[in-house]
């Protein structure tokens, strides 16, 4: 007989009730009074001030099940064994017991209590580095109970390593870490992939990215705390910290190396598979199937910890879940269907886990609106922004960016549509992008963003037409070799700062006036034009060197035809407003000339 996920509770809890321990409540998924991370990502996250000698109000042996999240396994989601958010078994001592009870321990509640065949378990052990001996302890606690040496694998710190930063060279002084001994439950399922095994010889080992191993649990001994020198110090007492994957856990008892079959997401997966109308069973089905069972997974247990979609932080990671568990939705029916059916696959989400941590009647309410109203949100945007994808080429950070802001793709779900053509994106530049955007929005909305426009009286309107006049006429002065520097309006007058490969003399500012003056006079209607970047490039449209430009630009233009920008003598990258045509500015008098570095030159005007 299968044993059930509320089995496995059980059976967990009273192992370790059984040995002495007590149970720690688990924490929410965004963790209070710690600024270091979004979420809760391990079970030994609150309990760092105890694993460096801080007295645990519950003593010395504690266990708990800990709901995580890890936000950067998103895109691994869509295998056998991937999830954003899963069930963490804990056990720890501080300071009490060490390698010796821990690993027996665990392998008897492996063998004994939820029977796993013990010919099917491989361990690695940490081999030592240069600061840290080799785990030779460890392995002979394994021997002893009856691993084989051929099923004991040494590995360095980037494997058989533990901190919350990782490799001990990533770590900041005064975070705690240690050599760690992980157990593998083999599936037997030899696959094609070794090629792609980083790992030494290219055999299956229990770290191949096939597969065929599943990693169920991981036992670190954690004796170290880094220093501000970057070396390791002993911890006065020496702690034990263990964390297994209950979902993994759970397949190791199903022998089914898929994760998505065993009893915990049963109904999630039913649910799915009812409102999309797509079998599970069928291999096309699989990736998208497991993503939105995931991710909708996720946002119940975000949501309950009070997370709504928004475009920063925790809230930004709720809505690309969301977002990318719509657009697996969309793939599988070939619509988004109704809002309707997230609600259900929440629901039994809610009912998969009853009373353990959430409370269906009161949760379901809050869940479901919040699901509903992302989702809807996201509808419209998603059609065209799927639609538009299909036209672009080439995708580049840039693009990727433009997605993002204009349909709201979160990046991944971009690259994921254009991975699907063969097309990567650049990480880089998408985050540069990202900064630049957030730059720009913050100073607007500090209003310091207003390009000296944030006046838009009447006379405002004609400094500012006459700064376009007077930025074409300088290039038909100097030629070329002009750059618009900045730009500056008040009600009393304009000033243009400008530099030129050329000399700017007393004779040009006269000439540049003399200009600006005739085309006033000419009565230059003022017109604008929506077209791409590259358009209003091509039709030598003039641009702010200085200024980010979105793919989609508005030119404004004086005189030419009507809706023929490149046949109107000033064309420039603009979003207004503007005077509606020349004959309103009146005679302009530059009144003031100023040199103001090398090539630099600055002209005030009236
Ligand atoms: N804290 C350890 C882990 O997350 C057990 O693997």
């Amino acid at each position: 007989m299968k044993v059930t996920h509320q089995a496995l509770r059980s059976l967990f809890a009273d192992f370790w009730e059984s040995k002495g321990h007590k149970e720690v409540p688990p924490i929410p998924l965004v963790p209070q009074n710690d600024p270091t991370t979004l979420f809760t990502g391990s079970g030994m996250q609150p309990l760092v001030p105890y694993l460096l000698g801080e007295p645990h109000p519950l003593g010395e042996k504690l266990y708990n099940i800990q709901p995580c999240f890890r936000a950067q396994d998103i895109e691994e989601v869509g295998n056998n064994r991937h999830t954003t958010a899963f069930e963490m078994m804990g056990n720890w001592s501080l300071g009490t017991y060490f390698k010796k009870e821990q690993i027996t321990w665990f392998h008897t509640f492996l063998t004994r209590i939820i029977k796993l065949d013990p010919s099917k378990l491989h361990v690695t052990v940490f081999e030592g580095s240069r600061d840290i001996p080799k785990d030779e302890e460890s392995a002979k606690l394994w021997r002893s109970l009856g691993i084989p040496k051929e099923r004991i694998y040494f590995y360095g710190t980037e494997k058989n390593w533990w901190s919350r930063s990782g490799k001990p060279e990533g770590m900041p002084a005064g975070e705690p870490g240690g050599p760690d001994t992980e157990v593998f439950y083999d599936f037997g399922e030899e696959r094609k992939i070794h090629e792609n095994s980083s790992f030494k010889d290219k055999k299956c080992h229990p770290n191949c990215d096939c597969g065929r191993f599943i990693e169920i649990g991981n036992s670190v001994f954690m004796q170290y705390q880094k220093q501000k020198d970057g070396s390791f110090k002993e911890l006065p007492k020496k702690n034990v910290d263990f964390g297994g994957g209950f979902e993994r856990i759970l397949a190791a008892i199903y022998d089914d190396p898929d994760v998505f079959k065993s009893d915990l997401y049963e109904a999630i997966i039913a649910t799915i598979v009812d409102v999309s109308g797509k079998k599970y069973d069928e291999e096309s089905n699989k990736q998208a199937i497991r993503i939105i069972a995931d991710h909708l997974k996720a946002s119940v247990f975000l949501i309950v910890d009070g997370v709504t979609p928004s475009n920063k932080e925790q809230g930004y990671v709720l809505r690309r879940l969301l977002r990318r568990a719509a657009v697996k939705m969309r793939s599988l029916k070939g619509s988004l269907g109704k809002g309707e059916d997230f609600r259900r696959i929440s629901e039994s989400v809610l009912e998969t886990y009853g009373e353990v941590y959430f409370s269906k009647a009161k949760d379901l309410k809050i869940i479901a609106g919040v699901i509903e109203d992302e989702i809807t949100k996201f509808q419209k945007s998603l059609e065209r922004g799927l639609r538009e994808v299909q036209k672009v080429k080439d995708i580049n950070g840039k693009v990727a960016f433009d997605f993002y802001q204009t349909y709201g793709f979160p990046l991944e779900l971009t690259e994921e549509l254009f991975r699907e053509r063969g097309q990567s994106v650049n990480h880089e530049q998408f985050q540069k992008e990202f900064e630049n955007h957030k730059n720009l929005s913050r100073s607007a909305s500090a209003g310091k963003f207003k390009g000296g426009l944030a006046d838009h009286s009447d006379q405002v309107l004609k400094y500012h037409t006459a700064t376009h006049l007077m930025h074409q006429a300088l290039f038909d002065v100097l030629g070329e070799g002009v750059k618009q520097e900045g730009s500056n309006i008040t009600k009393d007058r304009f000033r243009f700062d400008f530099s030129s490969l050329k000399k700017f003399t007393k004779e040009d500012v006269q000439k540049t006036e003399d200009i600006i003056n005739k085309k006033v006079k000419e009565e230059l209607p003022m017109r604008f034009k929506i077209m791409t970047k590259d358009e209003a490039y091509e039709i030598g449209a003039r641009s702010f060197f200085r200024e980010k430009y979105p793919d989609k630009v508005k030119v404004y233009y004086l005189g030419g035809e009507d809706d023929k920008p490149e046949t109107a003598y000033s064309k420039e990258f603009c979003g207004g407003p503007h005077v509606k045509n020349t004959k309103e500015i009146g005679k302009i008098k530059i009144y003031k000339f100023e040199n103001i570095g090398s090539n630099l030159y600055r002209l005030y005007a009236k």
